[in-house]
């Protein structure tokens, strides 16, 4: 187990995956982080939906392939691409924003629930990091809710937010430029 804020710093998106499995013991641990995430008056506006069968990951990743290609949004090479990472990962979690839950229906209540559902997010990335496990956040199920409702058979008052691939890591990303000047601002906005 690394040291915490080590699992916050070093955490990189993780884009490749090797054969290894992800035990059921980890996969809890990062639910557990994704349920530890703050939320507005606590309310806790999330349902994740966890997919560990391999048959499944494929056949989820073989239909985004297909929807890519079928709107024009890539081209065979790229949504090929796409589909060999996504069909790779071990595990998915996909969090859903259950607006049932939400306490009115305002603007800023409905922010504060998908806020909700990134502080989730992020606690999956740092714990799977933490564990020496590989993940990254992928935008498809708030860009495409339609495919993940309909495939999963998910009432409509659940809106999926994102999906986070998970796997033992395959890659070592380059360090990242962190832009660090003139971002912040103590005491006055100077
Ligand atoms: C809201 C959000 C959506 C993202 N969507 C995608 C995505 O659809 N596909 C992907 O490969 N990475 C996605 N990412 C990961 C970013 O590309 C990545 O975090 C960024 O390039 C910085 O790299 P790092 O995570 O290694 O620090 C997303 C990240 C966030 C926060």
């Amino acid at each position: 187990m690394m040291d915490c804020l080590e699992g916050v710093f070093k955490r990189r998106s993780i884009r490749k995956f090797t054969e290894e499995p992800v035990y059921d013991k980890e996969i809890e641990i990062l639910l557990n982080s994704a349920i530890s995430a703050p939320s507005p008056h606590n309310e806790q506006p999330w349902e994740f939906l966890v997919l560990k069968e391999k048959a499944l990951i494929e056949k989820l990743a073989l239909k985004l392939k297909d929807e890519y290609i079928r709107s024009g949004k890539a081209n065979e090479k790229k949504a090929e691409k796409s589909y060999s990472i996504i069909a790779s990962a071990k595990v998915i979690i996909i969090g859903f924003l259950n607006t049932k839950k939400l306490k009115n229906d305002s603007y800023s209540e409905k922010i504060m629930g998908i806020q909700s559902l990134a502080a989730a997010a992020e606690n999956v990335l740092i714990s799977a990091n933490c564990l020496g496990l590989g993940a990254h956040w992928r935008a498809i199920p708030l860009v495409r809710p339609d495919i993940f409702l309909d495939m999963f058979k998910i009432p409509n008052h659940f809106e999926p937010q994102w999906m986070i691939l998970i796997g033992r890591p395959g890659e070592s990303p380059k360090n990242k430029f962190l832009q660090k000047e003139g971002i912040f601002h103590f005491n006055e906005w100077a």
